[in-house]
């Protein structure tokens, strides 16, 4: 905002709290202009709401608009047929009254989440706020703005999920990658196939410390979604505007799937559930009884989650099995495949084609590249860019997710001594805002191949919610940004000072964010 534009505006505005002259928004919005003045506002004030879009009273404006019955000016939604991405929206704030334009829901839902920024931390409904006159125009760069949670190297209790989906919904990420099975637990029920999480969602123990330590907890692990649950943390979900996009793990991190059913693995013989860490060789085989397991499975998954995306993982699977088995040399022999990366593009294929009878377009990690890409598949790349680039090159949509600039289970700081156990790696926030989807190497129309990206938050390190926190935030905070806002006028400095009153925010919502000046020597 030009200097002249923020003197002009009231100091009273200016929060005891913020060194800013104006609203602490983010992700920061398109456009923002104020104009000077103040409007009066009452956050018992009523909400004028569309004809058809009651639903929004109790989602969009729940925090601080219970009623909605105090007079005098307040707010007016309004339909409007310009506004042609349904993400975009327009705030107007006058003298007599907040005017909010959207296509949609979800305009009118992120207009809801940055309004709420507008307003103090904590709202006293009966103390006006003096909001800034001016208009606020948004929406985001990326239509794909995800995070990823892995509840199957450490289960998360449904509570926790819903309020993983309220932060998120906060910071305007619209995807819910969940990672529901792994080698070390099932997280999903499946009618068909009740042993999944019967025996699938249990380990013996756990792996205690660093992988190196070698050492277990002795205690028995788990837990798993009834599809009662799912239904409600999918509805849960899309009244945030978060679709949840599952992911059933294929054909490696398979373990606990085999341990369930054996007849589904290489060896025959029966496995337990993991309890280490690391790449596992216990691979689904690739026998047409399996392909139609999966297949039965990923019936009940659409079932359960209207997402148009439905991930298989394809990432990590060991060959050996494979390489060792007659039965998977034969099927490669009988399918006419030249060998074991072909026979798992001919998988992730078979799971491809049935999910589009369905409706639905296959998301996979960017090994499905490997022996060829399934028609229509989309690539999640998380080893570098590269695999991204490339698909995108080759006309395939791709979601950017590198290890490098998204893994939220990486330290966050150097000083892994005072920093809570994790897998390795570093990423500094100040890295994640330096993020950007789109590479210089993809041209204008390469680019239009990048839906956008996620944070990933892997839990082999991570056992609790608290802790999920604790790595996620205030990381993605700054993904936020990257997914949300304009490239253009990013800045750093500019993020660095907005953040801790951000950070207010969640503090008052009891999030366990890491502190700025944590591990700092005092
Ligand atoms: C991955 O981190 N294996 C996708």
């Amino acid at each position: 905002m030009p200097a002249l534009l923020a003197a002009l505006i009231a100091p009273s505005l200016v929060s005891t709290a913020s060194p800013f002259a104006e609203p602490v928004l983010l992700p920061k919005p398109a456009r923002v202009e104020w104009r000077g003045g103040t409007f009066a506002y009452l956050p018992d004030a009523r909400v004028q709401l569309p004809a058809d879009a009651a639903r929004l009273r109790e989602t969009a404006f729940p925090n601080f608009v219970r009623s909605g019955k105090g007079t005098g000016p307040g707010v007016t939604l309004t339909r409007d047929a310009r506004f042609t991405d349904p993400e975009a929206y327009r705030i107007e704030i006058a003298k007599d009254g907040v005017t909010i334009r959207a296509g949609g829901d979800a305009g009118f839902y992120y207009a809801s989440v940055t309004f709420r920024q507008l307003l103090p931390v904590s709202v006293d409904r009966g103390t006006t706020v003096p909001l800034p006159l001016g208009v606020i125009e948004d929406q985001p760069r990326f239509r794909y703005r995800g995070m990823h949670l892995d509840v199957a190297r450490h289960y998360m209790p449904k509570a926790f999920i819903l309020r993983f989906l309220d932060l998120m919904a906060a910071h305007k990420f619209n995807h819910f990658h969940w990672h529901l099975t792994d080698d070390q637990g099932w997280r999903l029920q499946i009618r068909r196939y009740p042993k999944l999480t019967q025996v699938g969602a249990w380990r013996k123990e756990t792996m205690r410390g660093h992988y190196r330590n070698q050492q277990w907890d002795g205690t028995r692990h788990g837990g798993f979604y009834s599809q009662g649950d799912v239904r409600e943390i999918v509805r849960y979900a899309a009244a945030r505007h978060v679709t949840v996009v599952p992911e059933i793990e294929m054909p490696g991190h398979a373990q606990a799937a085999i341990a369930a059913y054996p007849e589904l693995g290489n060896l025959n013989t029966s496995l337990p559930v993991a309890t280490s860490w690391g790449v596992i060789e216990n691979v689904f085989n690739a026998e047409p009884s399996t392909i139609q397991f999966l297949q039965h499975v990923l019936d009940e998954v659409t079932e359960l989650f209207p997402s148009p995306y439905i991930h298989v993982g394809g990432d990590e699977c060991p060959k050996k099995q494979w390489k060792e088995s007659a039965k998977a040399q034969a099927r490669i022999q009988a399918l006419g495949l030249k060998d074991e990366d072909e026979l798992q593009s001919w998988f992730i294929r078979q799971m491809g084609e049935h999910l589009r009878t369905r409706g639905r377009r296959l998301i996979g990690w960017d090994e499905i590249r490997e022996g060829g890409l399934a028609p229509g598949a989309i690539v999640m790349s998380w080893r570098g860019m590269t695999g991204g680039i490339e698909a995108a090159k080759q006309g395939h949509d791709v979601i950017m997710s590198p290890t490098d600039f998204t893994y939220f289970d990486y330290y966050q700081s150097p000083d892994t001594v005072r920093e809570p156990l994790a897998i390795g790696g570093y990423l500094p926030i100040e890295k994640v805002y330096a993020f950007d989807p789109v590479p210089p190497e993809l041209s204008a129309a390469e680019a239009t191949r990048v839906l956008g990206g996620q944070g990933q938050v892997w839990t082999e390190y991570i056992p609790d919610g608290d802790r999920v926190e604790y790595m996620a935030f205030p990381r993605a905070c700054a993904l936020a940004e990257v997914l949300w806002s304009p490239s253009a006028d990013r800045s750093w400095d500019e993020f660095s000072r907005r953040l801790p009153f951000h950070l207010d925010r969640l503090a008052a919502r009891g999030v366990k964010f890491r502190r700025l000046d944590a591990g700092r020597v005092r």
